[in-house]
C-alpha cells in the first residue's frame, strides 16, 4: 500500500428521487465546490486507525457505529487487496452535511474506493466503482438506486435509470438553483421504507404519485434542452406535489419551499430523501437568485448554497 488520497463531490438530485428506486428516471447533478477526500496513509504496524468528523478509532470498533456500512466497505476493499492485515490511517475531510440529501454517505464510498484503488496502484472504471459503491449504500440505505453514488462520482450532470449506466445530460447556460439546508436529518432508510410501506399498504395510489413523478422528470429533460426556465420550475413543483403525497416531505422544507416560491422562485422542491435535509428552488437570474437564498435564510434555512447552471461543465 502506498499514501494516496481520493475525491468526490455533493450532488444534488435536481428531480426523480423516490420514484428513481422504482425504475422513473432522475437528474441529478454533481456540486463540485462542496467536495469531500479521503486520505490514506499504510502503517508500520498492524493499527488500522479512521479519522472522521462523527467516527475516530479503530476499523474494528467501528462496527457497531455509524460508520459501520463504509467499514463493511473498508473490510471488505482490504480483503479485495489481501491486505486484511495491513495497518493504515484513513482521513476523510468532508465540506457534505451528514444526512442532509448531498450523498454523504456515497460521497465517502466513492472517495474512499478510489483512494484504495490508487494506494494499490490499480486502475479504477467507472463501472466498478459503483459497484463497490454499492456495498456500503446497501448496507447504510437499504435498497439503494445507485443515484447518490452514480451522481457523486460524476464531474457532469447526469440522467439516471437504476440498473443502466448513467448518462451525462446537457444543463442550460442560465439559471441558478439555491441550496437550503432545513438542518433536519434527512433518514434515506427511513423515508425509502416509508415509501416502500405505502407501496403495499395503497399499491394503485402510490404508484399513480410515482409515475407522476417520472413524467415531471421527463419534462424537465426537455426544459433543459429548451433552456424552458419556467417550465422547468413548473415540473420542480409538481414533483414536490407528488413527493409530498407520498409522506416524504416535512413542515420545515414545507416552509422553506413557501418561502422560496414567495421570493419568485419559478418552481420548488425537496431534494434527496427528504422528511428533513435540503430543498432546492429554481431561479431565472442571478439577482432573483440572491432574493431567494435571503428569503430562505430569513425563514430559517441553517445553510445556503447556489449553483449556477451555467457552472456545469459541458459534458461533450
Ligand atoms: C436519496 O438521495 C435518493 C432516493 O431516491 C433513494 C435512492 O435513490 O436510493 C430517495
Amino acid at each position: 500500500m502506498n499514501s494516496a488520497t481520493g475525491t468526490s463531490f455533493a450532488k444534488i438530485i435536481l428531480i426523480g428521487e423516490h420514484a428513481v428506486v422504482y425504475g422513473q428516471p432522475a437528474i441529478a447533478l454533481p456540486v463540485p465546490t462542496i467536495h469531500l477526500t479521503a486520505a490514506l496513509t499504510p502503517r508500520g504496524d498492524a493499527a488500522q486507525l479512521i479519522h472522521t468528523s462523527y467516527f475516530t478509532g479503530a476499523l474494528s470498533d467501528s462496527i457497531a457505529t455509524d460508520f459501520a456500512g463504509i467499514a463493511s466497505l473498508v473490510t471488505a476493499l482490504l480483503a479485495h487487496f489481501d491486505a486484511a492485515n495491513q495497518g493504515f490511517e484513513l482521513t476523510i475531510q468532508s465540506q457534505l452535511p451528514a444526512e442532509r440529501g448531498m450523498g454523504s454517505s456515497a460521497a465517502t464510498a466513492t472517495a474512499i474506493i478510489r483512494a484504495f484503488y490508487a494506494a494499490f496502484a490499480t486502475p479504477l472504471d467507472r463501472p466498478t466503482l459503483l459497484k463497490w459503491a454499492a456495498v456500503s449504500e446497501k448496507a447504510i440505505h437499504g435498497n439503494p438506486s445507485g443515484l447518490d453514488a452514480a451522481t457523486t462520482s460524476a464531474s457532469v450532470p447526469q440522467w439516471f435509470v437504476r440498473g443502466q449506466a448513467p448518462t451525462p445530460i446537457a444543463f442550460p447556460a442560465a439559471g441558478s438553483l439555491v441550496i437550503a439546508d432545513t438542518g433536519l436529518l434527512g433518514q434515506t432508510k427511513r423515508a425509502v421504507a416509508a415509501v416502500a410501506a405505502l407501496r403495499e399498504a395503497q399499491p394503485a395510489q402510490c404508484s399513480a404519485h410515482l409515475t407522476a413523478i417520472g413524467a415531471a422528470v421527463r419534462q424537465v429533460a426537455l426544459g433543459l434542452a429548451q433552456s424552458d426556465l419556467p417550465s422547468l420550475g413548473a415540473a420542480l413543483d409538481t414533483a414536490q406535489a407528488e413527493l409530498a403525497a407520498l409522506g416524504v416531505s416535512a413542515p420545515a422544507l414545507d416552509r422553506l419551499i413557501q418561502a422560496a416560491k414567495g421570493a419568485g422562485a419559478l418552481g420548488a422542491k425537496l431534494t434527496g430523501s427528504g422528511q428533513g435535509g435540503c430543498m432546492i428552488a429554481l431561479a431565472a437570474t442571478p439577482a432573483a437568485a440572491a432574493r431567494i437564498e435571503a428569503a430562505l435564510q430569513a425563514a430559517g434555512a441553517t445553510q445556503t448554497w447556489r449553483h449556477d447552471f451555467a457552472e456545469s461543465e459541458d459534458p461533450a
